[in-house]
């Protein structure tokens, strides 16, 4: 199949281009196509021929989305519905990456795919902006939420505990937000599977299991060899632009019915 990636040079961006053997894939990222320009994506679309693109271009800075909701609502909303368009002015399908941030959080049970959304965040609008552009736009699509993604050398949280615990020798990590940790490897393959299947639809897919972001700290460092205190602390006493959902936890309902897979994020997923 001729897939195109949009913000091919991102975490996910890259994992996809390793994973997606025996396609012929297009990588772009900015400057070079800018997903809120409409013609620039019409022309990639037509250049490439894509019969597939999957977009995983986004702003992805949570808290400059809350303090920039319109930049945020051009990249992650308009983006994708330039994207549907070009798509089906094309006859193409669009898999566009969206997030658990959709979700408002105050369910211990966590979300399954079809579960109404209500974003609590700048970012989350967004995002539900471009799902809902997508799914109103393009019939073959498909919505792709995943959660906590790390890869080794990508801006994450993994990378950001690491250089916190290396340069202070301490930390200090929220106890109260629930999620699941996600490794953008496992994601790619996942989404290697579900496009095979081209049953176009809905799909949560991240690493079984959820836990709080102290509980993945504890885990990030003790891979890494660091011995270092780590303190759990409530999430108003850490001050930042944006609110996350305290319950993010997505369910893999929608895939594993389909019989696609990731394995638990770690051996203490349990761990709150
Ligand atoms: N990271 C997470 O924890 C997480 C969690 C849930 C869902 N997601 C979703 O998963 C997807 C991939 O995330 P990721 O972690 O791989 O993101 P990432 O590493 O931040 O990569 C996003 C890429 O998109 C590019 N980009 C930004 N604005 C663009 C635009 N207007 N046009 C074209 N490219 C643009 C970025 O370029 P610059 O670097 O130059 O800005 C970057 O290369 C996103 O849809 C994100 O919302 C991520």
């Amino acid at each position: 199949m001729r897939i195109l990636i949009t913000g091919g040079n991102g975490q996910l961006g890259k994992a996809l281009q390793k994973v997606l053997v025996g396609h012929e894939l297009t990588a772009v990222d900015l400057p070079e196509v800018d997903i809120t320009q409409r013609a620039a994506v019409q022309d990639v679309l037509a250049q490439t021929a894509a019969e597939l693109v999957i977009n995983c271009a986004a702003y992805t800075d949570v808290d400059g989305c809350a303090r920039n909701p319109e930049l945020a609502y051009r990249a992650n909303g308009l983006g994708p519905q330039n994207l549907a368009l070009a798509c089906l002015a094309q006859g193409a399908a669009l898999m566009q990456i969206s997030t658990n941030e959709v979700f408002y959080g105050d369910n211990p049970h966590g979300y399954d795919e079809w579960m109404p959304l209500n974003p609590r965040n700048p970012y989350g609008r967004s995002k539900a902006a471009g799902e809902f552009h997508v799914r109103s736009l393009l019939p073959r699509h498909y919505i792709v939420r995943t959660a906590w993604l790390y890869s080794a050398g990508g801006r994450n949280f993994t990378q950001a505990i690491l250089n916190r615990a290396e340069s202070h020798g301490k930390l200090r990590v929220v106890a109260d937000e629930i999620g699941n940790p996600t490794s953008t490897a496992d994601l790619a393959q996942a989404i290697a599977q579900l496009v095979a299947t081209e049953q176009y639809g809905t799909y949560h897919l991240v690493n079984e299991g959820a836990c709080s972001r102290w509980a993945f700290a504890n885990e990030i460092v003790r891979l890494a060899g660091f011995d270092v205190p780590n303190e759990p602390i409530l999430s108003r006493e850490f001050s930042r632009a944006s609110s996350p959902p305290p319950f993010g936890a997505l369910h893999n309902t929608a895939a594993s019915a389909l019989g696609i897979r990731l394995r638990p994020w770690g051996k203490r997923w349990q761990n709150f």
